[in-house]
């Protein structure tokens, strides 16, 4: 093919067009750093956990050093370690489960609801009585907002009650979003997100947060952050890890956090975009009532017997890339075959392993472009 002739390349998440939108605040930020060399623990740390409280709603916020460590955090903090059990879906990002192997637990995999990828209730009931019969404790349940949506707090938030479970909401993907009105980060004890730079609030580099409400919990996870660092610095009360978020990060976030919204919104559009596009030829996400997204991931699923491969080809073929989130669920990866999963299998978890895929999707996708994403699916699907 002519050199000219090529179709140009989109990126699957354009974080160089945000970087050009907020330009200069963001080198002034760096430099206030660069200024005061507080590299760790500096003004911006303090300012950010306040800014992302007031964001929120919750009343206390911990930064850390990724979403994964936000989500071992909550579990050392809380004490869940060997022979307890944490329920966790498996059509999930990997760092769900492996929290809770990293904190000694063992983690039980459920299963997802078929239209929104978010946990269902009824597979994580059936879970916990596997986990009882096991011999296990069940200790806590670890719903996740995939692909930005919110799960169904109310439905897991009553199980956990009935079960004397604490409920650690990963919104990784989702942070931002709300569920009947209310924005993730207020439910169950804790929430967890991660600030990864292609996460629709991502900074430039590793970094996470936790939300809570519990004053305790809050001082807990402070110590925990910085080696388990009791009053006196030189006397550490528990085991703790080295987890803070940076400075910079933080000074980079501050900057961010004051288009999110705008970004939410931009995001939301070209969602309904797709929705229209695509609705007729391919299974779009659907939102349940009462929940938003921040669409984190657009995540389509294919006609039946469509060959994913030769789809995703299609589109690269011309410029367009695809991602497969996830092509297996946790409990199909080789590290984690070893652990249960919820009496009755996860079959929706497989099958949706076997026929998603994810388009590109960011707030700074344009009309155009979205448009020849749109032709070249339906292109792709109807050769
Ligand atoms: C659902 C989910 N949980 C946890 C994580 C872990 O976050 P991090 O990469 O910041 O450790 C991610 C990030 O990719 C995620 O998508």
């Amino acid at each position: 093919m002519n050199k000219l002739s090529r179709p140009q390349s989109i990126p699957f998440i354009d974080v160089a067009a945000q970087r050009q939108r907020l330009g200069k605040s963001l080198d002034e930020a760096v430099g206030r750093v660069l200024g005061h060399c507080q590299f760790l623990g500096g003004p911006e740390v303090t300012q950010l956990e306040q800014d992302l409280a007031a964001f929120s709603g919750a009343r206390h916020v911990v930064t850390c050093s990724s979403g994964t460590d936000a989500l071992l955090m909550v579990l050392m903090a809380k004490g869940v370690g060997r022979g307890d059990a944490v329920l966790c879906p498996s059509f999930t990002f990997c760092a769900t489960g492996e929290a809770v192997a990293l904190a000694g637990a063992t983690p039980v995999f459920v299963d997802v609801d078929e239209a929104t990828f978010n946990m269902d209730a009824a597979s994580l009931k059936r879970g916990i009585t596997t986990a009882t019969s096991l011999g296990l404790k069940p200790r806590a349940v670890i719903p996740v907002d995939l692909f930005g949506q919110s799960a169904d707090h109310d439905a897991i938030g009553a199980i956990a009650a009935e079960e004397g479970l604490f409920v650690l909401d990963d919104a990784a993907q989702g942070f931002g979003a709300s569920y009947k009105g209310r924005r993730l980060g207020t439910f169950g004890l804790a929430t967890a997100t991660s600030f990864f730079p292609a996460k629709p609030l991502g900074c430039f580099g590793d970094g996470g947060a936790i939300f809570t409400d519990d004053a305790e919990l809050a001082q807990t996870l402070r110590s925990v952050r910085v080696h388990g660092q009791g009053l006196d610095k030189y006397d550490n009360v528990r085991l703790g890890l080295t987890a803070r978020l940076d400075t910079m990060q933080a000074a980079i976030l501050i900057e961010k956090l004051k288009i999110f919204e705008d970004e939410i919104s931009a995001r939301n559009k070209i969602a309904q975009r797709y929705a229209i596009g695509l609705g007729n030829l391919v299974t779009v996400p659907r939102l349940a009532k009462g929940c938003t997204s921040v669409w984190a991931q657009y995540t389509i699923r294919l006609p039946e017997r469509t060959d994913r491969d030769g789809f995703a080809a299609a589109l690269k073929a011309q410029g367009i890339p695809t991602s497969i989130y996830y092509a297996k669920s946790i409990h199909q990866q080789t590290a984690y075959s070893g652990f249960p999963v919820a009496d009755g299998g996860l079959p929706v978890s497989e099958s949706l392993s076997s026929d998603v895929i994810s388009l590109p999707m960011h707030a700074y996708l344009d009309n155009p472009t979205q448009d020849r994403i749109i032709a070249a699916v339906r292109g792709a699907i109807s050769t």
